[in-house]
């Protein structure tokens, strides 16, 4: 018999949680979804009147929000409340790197994924699927199983009748495209070792996804398909921006030798595209998990391979701010650049892990004036992630830059050129690929330099334009 799914509740409003709840709220309407989290903030936001102040900017989501809220969806604070009535609970808080004690630097901190297990033990009233959906290293489901078994045993449990099965289902969506990576997945994984469990899990994703797609395995094999899955993406990435690096150096051209080796069915053509390093919240932090979880089980080998992705990364974020300061003839001092893009990549407002942060936080060291734009990031967010306030001096378009290591974020990017003496492209917004290079070449100081950290740009109209130019992987300048 199957289990009939009829109340679920969702620790965690965040990247994870809002928009994964939000497409099973929109194709299982007879299911009652209540996303909760206890930062009031964002549970405000989600309740917004106005769409546009939803927490998380995904493309597809403010539709879906305003169709579901209210029928059967809704954000709340009331987490306990919530938990007792839920059928199943999936659990998508946040699994930063540990900064300090055992395993600091790598290994995952599950001080708020263990929060929630407790949560669940003491308020769940009858039996419940807990799903683990945050990104978590192998192994967390028994550390969540054993947390809800032992509670039963406790005094302070109210409830001694509650049953317990735990699930993995890692989430596999990619910002920007999340929407129609839930909608239309290449796959669900669920693990688990309860058959009756598994199948109410994937009668929700029936409702709108193939069976052939809903793969089942055990909870381990799900663990560290997720950590694999984003350790091979990220490491596509560094060995194309490693190769991009050889490119310069030999007069060869990144994007040529992608497609060449793309179109080698057994490569394939996806995750190729040369960039300014990879962001975001998961693969640095996956990649580290494995990295802590190899040397915990005595494997230093298969350890040291995975953390040299993560140092490739690091060192080309750095090799991007040093060419800048050779090309600008060894010192930034005074020097006004225009910074294209904030976000660790297009169609997001998330900036964690983004390459811009390193990038620019060496060039402020070098003393440059940063002119800061991105479509969507505010710049709160970039203060927090520069850790630097904003200049508070007026500086007008025209002025001759005066100050050093200082930024400002402009909201027309034709507002920051005057004067500048470079444009650095890093996110690949689409904006950015149609700029009048004319228009621009009139106002910047010269010798002007554009850097395309994300092969966006036309580099005919840029170079007829007067302007110089560096494009990552590009070695046709070397003579
Ligand atoms: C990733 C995984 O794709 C997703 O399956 C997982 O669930 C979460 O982590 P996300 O972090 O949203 O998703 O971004 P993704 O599109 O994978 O890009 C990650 C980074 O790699 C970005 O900084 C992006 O700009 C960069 N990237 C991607 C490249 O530099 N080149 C490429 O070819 C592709
Ligand atoms: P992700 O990208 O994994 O979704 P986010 O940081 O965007 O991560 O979202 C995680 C959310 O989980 C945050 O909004 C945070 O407030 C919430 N959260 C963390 N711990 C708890 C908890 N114990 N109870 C409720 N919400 C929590």
């Amino acid at each position: 018999m199957t289990l009939k799914i009829q109340n679920i509740c969702c620790i965690g409003a965040g990247y994870v949680g809002g928009p994964t709840m939000a497409v099973i709220a929109k194709n299982c309407p007879n299911i009652k979804v209540t996303v909760v989290d206890n930062n009031k903030e964002r549970i405000d936001a989600w309740n917004s009147s106005d769409l546009s102040k939803l927490p998380i900017y995904e493309p597809g989501l403010d539709e879906i929000v305003k169709r579901c809220r209210g029928r059967n969806l809704s954000f709340s604070t009331q987490i306990n409340e919530n938990i007792a009535s839920a059928d199943m609970v999936f659990i998508s808080v946040n699994t930063p790197t540990k900064t300090k004690g055992l395993g600091a630097g790598k290994a995952s901190d599950l001080k708020w994924v263990e929060a929630c297990a407790r949560q669940v033990a003491i308020n769940a009233k009858k039996h419940t699927i807990v799903v683990e959906k945050s990104t978590l290293p192998v192994r967390t489901a028994e550390v969540i199983k054993t947390i809800l078994e032992d509670a039963q045993l406790s005094s302070a449990t109210p409830y001694k009748n509650s049953t317990f099965e735990v699930l993995s289902n890692p989430e596999f969506l990619s910002e920007g495209s999340a929407i129609q990576d839930l909608e239309e997945p290449d796959r669900v994984l669920i693990g688990g070792d309860n058959e009756e469990a598994i199948e109410a899990l994937s009668q929700i994703y029936k409702q709108w996804v193939p069976s052939k797609k809903i793969l089942k395995t055990n909870i381990w094999s799900s663990e560290l398909a997720k950590l694999t899955a984003n350790a091979f993406l990220a490491q596509r990435i560094s060995s194309i921006n490693a190769i991009g690096a050889l490119c310069e150096a030999t007069g060869a051209d990144v994007r040529e030798v992608s497609r060449a080796i793309g179109s080698d069915s057994r490569i394939g053509s996806k995750f190729l595209d040369s960039g300014p390093g990879f962001g975001g919240s998961c693969f640095k932090k996956d990649i580290l998990n494995l990295v802590y979880l190899s040397r915990y089980f005595g494997l230093p080998e298969v350890a040291d391979f995975w953390e040299g992705v993560v140092f490739l990364n690091t060192w080309h974020q750095h090799r991007i701010s040093e060419l800048i300061v050779k090309k600008l003839f060894g010192t930034l001092s005074g020097k006004k650049i225009v910074v294209l893009g904030f976000a660790f990549k297009a169609n997001t407002n998330d900036t964690r892990e983004s390459a811009a942060i390193q990038i620019c936080k060496d060039l402020l060291q070098e003393g440059a004036l940063l002119f800061i734009h991105d479509p969507k990031v505010d710049s709160k967010q970039i203060e927090v992630d520069l850790e630097r306030p904003q200049m508070n001096k007026s500086i007008k378009a025209g002025d001759l830059p005066s100050q050093s290591g200082e930024w400002k974020t402009i909201s027309n990017l034709y507002d920051g050129l005057p004067n500048s003496d470079a444009i650095l492209i890093l996110t690949e917004w689409l904006e950015y690929s149609n700029i009048n290079w004319e228009k621009v070449a009139k106002t910047m100081r010269r010798p002007a330099w554009v850097f395309d950290a994300r092969s966006i740009i036309n580099p005919s109209q840029v170079l007829q334009s007067g302007l110089k130019l560096w494009r990552v992987g590009d070695g046709s300048q070397v003579h």
